[in-house]
Parts: C-alpha cells; sequence; structure tokens
C-alpha cells in the first residue's frame, strides 16, 4: 500500500491505427490500466495517464492502400474513432496523441542524435527484400512467410504472432509479397544499426535487479539474452515515417519510434520537453502492454533509453495474455470477433470493464470470453449480489427511514465489527491493486458486498418493530453502500458516477481514504432508488452468440 502522495507516469501500449479495436485489445493493457489510474488518482498520488495512435510502419501503410487512401488521412480516421470508443469505455486518458506528430518527429530524431553520438548506431548494407513486379523495397509486414522459430505459417517477416519472437530482414521462410504474392527478390540498401548487443550486461542487470517485473516474463527475456542478441536494424526504405536526419529514402523503423510516443506525447501534454524530461525523472514510470510486444519492451526499449544517456528505466511492465473468444483465436478475417463498437451498441461500458476484469489475472496466460459467462457473471455477481444489496438498502431507506440517512443509535458489537472491516477491506485493495493484481481487488470487493448482503438479510429490517434498532440497520448498511462506491469507483466508473448522483455527493470529490468513512451524514435526503445495473436477458446473449463467424 503506497502512503505517501506519489508522481506516476502510465502508458498503454499504443494501437496500431490500422483497424477497429475489440474486446481482444482492452484486456491485456488499457482496463487495468484504467483501472489501476483511477485508484491511484483516488489514493491522492499525481498521475499522467498517457496513450496514443501508433501510425507508422507497414501495418498503417499496407492497411491504408488496402483501403485505397492517404497512410496520414486512413491514420487520421483511427485516432478519431479509437479516441471516441476509448472514452466511451471510461478510459481516462490525460492525452491520447499521434506518433505522427511533431513531438514525436522531433523527440525520435533526438533519441537517434544522441545513440549516434554515444556511438549506439552504424550503418551497414543490407540486403532486402524487393519486389520487382511492385517496384519497390518489401520492409517488414510487406513480406508473409513461414517463422524459422515456430513454423507457423502466415507470419509478418518483422515478429511472430505464434511465438512471439522478433524477426530479423530475411529470417522469415518462403516469403511472399503481401500486394502482388509474387517472391520478391533481394537488393542491397545502406540502413542504420542500433547496438542492441552492447545492452546485454545492462539488461540483464535490469531484469534481475527491478522486483516489479514478472519472474516468468524475466526469465523468458534472459533466455533471449543468453542465446545473444542482435544488433537492430532501425531505418526501412519506405516514406511513411520519421524522416532519418541526412536520408532521403529512409525512415525509422515504426519499433524505434512507437515507445518514443510514450514520451512525445507527454511532451504535448505538459507543453515542452524540460518539463517532461523532469516528470520522467520524478515519476514512477509503469508500461501495460501484452504478451506478443515483450520484445520491444523489455529488450529494445530499455536499451534506447540507456543508450541516450537521458533516461532512467521504466519500474515496471505489467504484461498479460491475449484474450480468447469462445475458445478461439479472435480472427478478424473470420469474424470471430467483437469489436468495441459492436460491444458498446449492445451493452453498457461498464458491463464489460466487470466483466473482463473477473477474467484478466495478471498473467501472461491467455483469458477466455464466454457470453454464456459473460451474461453469468453480470446477473449473479453484478446485479445480483452488489446491485442487489445497494437498491435493497436504498428502497429501504425510502420506504422506512423517509429516504433519509439515519442517525446510528448503540451499535452492537457485530455492526462496529463490519464498519471496522471497510477499513480492512481498503488496504487490501489498495494492496492488489498496488501490484497491478485487478482482479483479485474485484474479488475482494465482492466478498465484502456478500457480507452486507448476508448482514441486511439477517437483520431483516424491514420486519423490525424497533426503530433505533432498525436505523441502525440502514445506516450501516448505506455506509456500505459508499464504501463500495469507492471501492468500485476504478472498476465501474459509470455506474458509480450514477449512484453518488442519487447520495447527492459528487463522485469527483471521492477519495480512497473515505471508503471507511461517515460519508453520508445522517439526515442526508437520498434521491428515489433507481437500480443501477439490469440483468442481461439470455436471448440478448443469444443474437451476440449468432453473430460470431457469420459474414458481418
Ligand atoms: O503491437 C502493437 O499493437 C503496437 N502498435 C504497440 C506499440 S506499443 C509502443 F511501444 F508504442
Ligand atoms: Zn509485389
Amino acid at each position: 500500500m503506497e502512503l505517501t502522495s506519489k508522481k506516476y507516469l502510465v502508458t498503454c501500449a499504443l494501437p496500431y491505427a490500422n483497424g477497429p479495436l475489440h474486446l481482444g485489445h482492452i484486456r491485456s493493457t488499457y482496463l487495468p490500466a484504467d483501472i489501476y489510474v483511477r485508484y491511484l488518482r483516488l489514493a491522492g498520488n499525481d498521475v499522467l495517464f498517457v496513450c496514443a495512435t501508433d501510425e507508422h510502419g507497414t501495418p498503417i501503410v499496407a492497411a491504408a492502400e488496402k483501403a485505397g487512401k492517404q497512410p496520414g488521412e486512413f491514420a487520421a480516421y483511427y485516432y478519431e474513432k479509437d479516441k471516441a470508443e476509448f472514452e466511451q469505455l471510461g478510459f481516462s486518458f490525460d492525452v491520447f496523441h499521434r506518433t505522427s506528430s511533431a513531438e514525436n518527429k522531433e523527440l525520435t530524431q533526438h533519441f537517434f542524435t544522441k545513440l549516434s553520438e554515444n556511438g549506439y548506431t552504424y550503418e551497414r548494407e543490407v540486403s532486402q527484400a524487393y519486389c520487382e513486379k511492385c517496384r519497390r523495397f518489401l520492409p517488414d509486414r510487406f513480406v508473409v512467410g513461414t517463422c524459422p522459430h515456430c513454423s507457423s505459417e502466415g507470419q509478418f517477416s518483422d515478429s511472430c504472432d505464434s511465438c512471439g519472437k522478433a524477426l530479423s530482414s530475411g529470417e522469415i521462410k518462403n516469403p511472399k509479397c503481401l500486394h502482388c504474392s509474387s517472391t520478391p527478390t533481394t537488393k542491397t540498401t545502406r540502413h542504420h544499426f542500433f547496438r542492441l548487443r552492447a545492452f546485454s550486461g545492462k539488461l540483464r542487470d535490469y531484469l534481475k535487479e527491478n522486483r516489479e517485473l514478472q519472474p516468468s516474463v524475466v526469465n523468458y527475456v534472459l533466455d533471449w539474452i543468453d542465446k545473444g542478441l542482435n544488433d537492430w536494424d532501425i531505418t526501412r526504405d519506405l516514406t511513411w515515417g520519421v524522416p532519418v536526419p541526412g536520408e532521403e529514402n529512409l525512415v525509422f523503423y515504426v519499433w524505434f519510434d512507437a515507445p518514443i510516443g510514450y514520451m512525445s506525447s507527454t511532451v504535448k501534454l505538459l507543453g515542452s520537453r524540460e518539463k517532461f524530461n523532469q516528470r520522467w525523472r520524478d515519476s514512477k514510470v509503469v508500461h501495460f502492454i501484452g504478451k506478443d510486444i515483450i520484445y520491444h519492451h523489455f529488450l529494445f526499449w530499455p536499451a534506447m533509453l540507456a543508450g541516450t544517456g537521458e533516461y532512467k528505466l521504466p519500474e515496471a511492465i505489467p504484461v498479460r495474455g491475449y484474450l480468447n473468444l469462445e475458445g478461439r483465436k479472435f480472427s478478424k478475417s473470420k469474424n470471430w470477433f467483437v469489436s468495441l463498437e459492436d460491444y458498446l451498441k449492445a451493452f453498457p461500458p461498464d458491463y464489460l470493464r466487470y466483466y473482463v476484469t473477473c477474467i484478466t489475472p495478471h498473467k501472461v496466460e491467455d483469458a477466455d470470453f464466454y457470453w454464456k459467462d459473460f451474461g453469468e457473471k453480470i446477473n449473479k455477481e453484478l446485479v445480483g449480489s452488489i446491485g442487489n444489496f445497494i437498491h435493497r438498502t436504498l428502497v429501504l431507506v425510502k420506504k422506512l427511514n423517509e429516504s433519509k440517512v439515519p442517525a446510528p443509535d448503540g451499535l452492537s458489537e457485530q455492526e462496529e465489527e463490519l464498519l471496522k472491516k471497510f477499513g480492512e477491506y481498503k488496504l487490501r485493495i489498495a494492496g492488489e491493486l498496488d501490484k497491478y493484481e485487478v482482479k483479485d481487488g474485484l474479488n475482494s470487493i465482492l466478498e465484502l458486498s456478500g457480507e452486507l448482503n448476508r448482514y441486511l438479510s439477517s437483520c431483516e429490517p424491514w420486519k423490525q418493530k424497533d426503530k433505533r434498532l432498525c436505523g441502525n440497520t440502514l445506516y450501516v448498511c448505506t455506509r456500505g453502500i459508499t464504501a463500495l462506491g469507492i471501492l468500485l469507483y476504478p472498476y465501474l466508473p459509470f455506474s458509480c458516477e450514477k449512484l453518488f448522483k442519487m447520495l447527492g455527493s459528487d463522485a469527483k470529490k471521492l477519495k480512497w481514504e473515505d471508503a471507511d468513512k461517515e460519508l453520508l451524514k445522517p439526515g442526508t435526503q437520498i434521491s428515489d432508488p433507481k437500480p443501477l445495473f439490469e440483468k442481461v436477458s439470455e436471448d440478448a446473449i443469444k443474437e451476440q452468440e449468432a453473430k460470431l463467424g457469420k459474414p458481418a
């Protein structure tokens, strides 16, 4: 549990601006990060939450070509779309910027200049895939083929989706031009390389000394280092990207400028590089990522940071696995896919936040989204336990105490104990969230809601003839509501805002430390209660299941 206010800089992996966001995206990074950030803010910390669209590289150029658009125009569309959908899900970024921005161009070129000054770059002739038919070089995702490590087919030539390894140029087997499927020839071109190998020792120390990194990930990455790192080709023969200073036909590889996007977006937010540099120094830097980009965040990025001699390395990089849908991998082409847009048309954002948290431990293993399970969890837990306790209490306060919070009058020992427990839950959940264990935190809240339901049912205030005892029960229960409301706020911001409005309070003024305090003074008038959550019908679930695998 963090006791004093601290500065944080929290980032989420930047989504490629090349297609619609889907449920898989939010599981590994955006949702756990938002819950963590909302909790930190409630606990009084100074947090900057940063994201942007990742707009360079062949993923964007290829998708733009397919759509008959220019890359910039194409990326701008997805920038706006992603931003709007993230807002609808309540992701509370302080800035959502773009890697095609002036700030990112400037900082990327600065990184390169610094790395070069420090002797960490060099130039070398390389053989590059070249398509005679399309008359162009074919970097990265312009070539598809078979992974040399795991033999998985249909992989892009820069990284394997299946085994997670980054691939160097020319490594992919059976290469084909993405555009016209012809077998590429090779041509020679001159590229700039980053001396990644020079950082093996430093990276090893970083991985071994940082106790916040997940041990399973650390071992995996140490193994890569032990096998020997290769220097990294950081330029490409493309026109779309950050231009390499002093070069006419080269831009930086998208994975060079993308993580710099974390920084340049913060520069945009703070208004200057100086302010940003100070902030980076003062902050605990936390990067939330999915397991497919471990290589880039545990090797390339720390090495780049160290190589500049200007920036410290991130304190934490929480990694989570993929999300499967009904036991299968998400696939847009097979329509085994739920876009955020489609989800948001069907159900409230908080239901997704709730369910995805339930199935998201802080682990590298994959998680499973099942629509049936979604319906059951919402109906049983969110409606049946949490919603039920809150609504029952508010209805009873209306019926039995003219919608006013009663004053406590000689609470029983059991009641005093229960109130004390709110403080224990507050500490326990804070401890879980400090360790990025958002699922454990939610389970603890459910446990509290279960205790409150049992207490309310056993007291039966609706049968209680003694007004004092009835008032005490309702008092303890309203304290339970505000405790739940605060502890749940990072998870379900929309519903908690509604709840606090009903209670006549302003959710924006909430503090984590108030979870076990008397927030509603006796006599406070409560508005007419409306249920916060509604059951999800079987038909609504069946409708979603029926859409999967069918042409959109
Ligand atoms: O893998 C991806 O989707 C990348 N767009 C993530 C970039 S994260 C960061 F480094 F910018
Ligand atoms: Zn071609």
